[in-house]
């Protein structure tokens, strides 16, 4: 794993996250141009990924999502998010999404450093459960096995890869 000094984790507050607004949509850009699976066809540009991280920056600032980024070298170089909003019944639950590492990070460790930060930032919210979905077989979906998390099942055909070619989903949920 890498070296937890050499890499700074940290939950970005609502004025962070309008300031790494363009770092942070570089990363989700180089993904999505890396072929990753998660939530855009391509084309997809710089801009379409700064205004996701528009609407992203608007739910953290209403509270209704939180952003946790890793730092190597002064460089963001990932991201994570817990969604906290859920229905009234649900308090107690929170959604795992868009755990992405930028390609020139990978493989060092970033993404379980994310994942074991976002868990602690759900369960200082109040949350004793989560779930999330990811690519059947993928690098994630190892991380999320290795990390505690139980396999709900597979969903086939759930997705599309950017270039459009169908993916298998696998739905996962942890209690904390
Ligand atoms: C999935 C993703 C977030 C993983 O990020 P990452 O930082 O590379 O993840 P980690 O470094 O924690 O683990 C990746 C691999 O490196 C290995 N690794 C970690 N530290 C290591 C080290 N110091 N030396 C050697 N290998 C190491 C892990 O064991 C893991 O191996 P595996 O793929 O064989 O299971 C990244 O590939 C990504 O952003 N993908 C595109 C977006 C995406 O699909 N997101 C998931 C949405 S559900």
């Amino acid at each position: 794993m890498t070296d937890p000094a050499q890499v700074e984790i940290r939950r970005l507050p609502p004025g962070e996250v309008r300031e790494q607004l363009d770092a942070l949509a570089a990363v989700l850009h180089d993904c999505v141009a890396g072929g990753a699976s998660v939530g855009y066809l391509w084309p997809f540009s710089p801009g379409d990924a700064r205004a996701a991280f528009q609407v992203w920056a608007a739910d953290v600032e209403q509270e209704r999502r939180l952003i946790v980024a890793a730092f190597a070298g002064g460089a963001l170089v990932g991201t994570v998010q817990v969604v906290l909003w859920v229905p009234p019944n649900q308090p107690h639950r929170g959604e795992i999404a868009k755990l992405l590492v930028h390609r020139s990070a990978r493989g060092r460790g970033v993404a379980q450093l994310l994942m074991e930060r976002a868990e602690a930032e759900a369960r200082a919210e109040g949350r004793t459960l989560l779930v999330l979905d990811a690519v059947t077989g993928g690098a994630a979906a190892r991380l999320y096995a290795r990390l505690g998390w139980t396999t709900v099942g597979v969903i086939p055909n759930y997705a599309l890869y950017p270039d459009g070619r169908p993916c298998d989903t696998t739905v996962f949920w942890k209690a904390l």
